[in-house]
């Protein structure tokens, strides 16, 4: 029997992303967040108009989206209520945010160079996307609480962000033996955000995957990836 309900989050459970962004200083922030999808190699994120991230994204324009596996829950944590941006926003405040210069150290995770975007990639996380931003969508006009926001420090809006990823590093033991281009989903153990609360997948498969029965080369973007654009 089904019932009505009126959640007020509807975070069904999606990959937690540790967002690497440069500040203005040249310091980086890293921030978590989970409203992400991917297409082909691009990837739609959803991030708060008064986040230091959203704002390093729109003036840098680069970002690297680090995929914590299980193992680095605690990361996400530690960042929890964190923000790299100062003065805070109202309703950060209100949410008992505070400010935080170096978020990584609070994180305790380790930086380490990208290679063709200037924010770093964090060492722990065992897949790491190099992305520049494609395009910028104000997102949420439907809802009148926030139709008619300015995206101001006390006005915040939501902006989904549409990524190019440029690049792909994973740790070399996720890769299916002897196949440089997949990623082993069998061994992939992302960190699941579902209504505010951490899980991994369950341990197996639940069913043989008619999808998967579609060699995986035919989704691929570019057929000769050493022509895709770089920038
Ligand atoms: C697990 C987790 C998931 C989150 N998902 C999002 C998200 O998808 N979009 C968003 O704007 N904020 C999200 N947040 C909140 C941001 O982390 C928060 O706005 C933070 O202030 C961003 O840091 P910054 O201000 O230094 O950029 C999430 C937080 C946690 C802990």
């Amino acid at each position: 029997m089904h019932t009505t309900t009126e959640p007020s989050i509807l975070y069904f459970g999606t990959p937690v992303v540790l967002i690497t962004t440069r500040n203005e200083d040249g310091t980086t922030n890293v921030a978590p967040m989970s409203s992400s999808w991917f297409l082909g190699w691009g990837c739609m994120i959803g991030l708060n108009s008064g986040s230091q991230t959203t704002l390093n994204l729109l003036r840098e324009r680069e970002c690297v989206l680090n995929l914590p596996s299980v193992e680095q829950a605690y990361a996400p944590n530690r960042l929890a209520r964190l923000t790299g941006r100062y003065p805070l926003t109202a309703d950060k405040v209100a949410m008992g945010y505070r400010y935080e210069k170096d978020k990584l150290g609070a994180a305790g995770l380790t930086d380490m160079r990208s290679d063709v975007v200037k924010p770093p990639r964090i060492v722990e996380c065992p897949i790491q996307l190099e992305a520049v931003v494609q395009a910028t969508h104000r997102f949420g006009g439907f809802e009148p609480e926030r139709a008619y926001n300015t995206g101001t420090s006390d006005d915040p809006l939501v902006l989904a962000v549409e990524l190019k990823i440029l690049r792909v590093h994973a740790e070399e033991s996720l890769l299916v033996p002897g196949k440089k281009n997949h990623i082993d989903p069998d061994k992939w153990k992302p960190l699941l955000m579902s209504f505010a609360q951490y899980y991994g997948l369950a341990p197996d498969r639940i069913v043989p995957s008619r999808l998967a029965e579609i060699p995986e080369e035919m989704y691929r973007p570019y057929e000769d990836m050493s022509k895709r654009p770089i920038a």
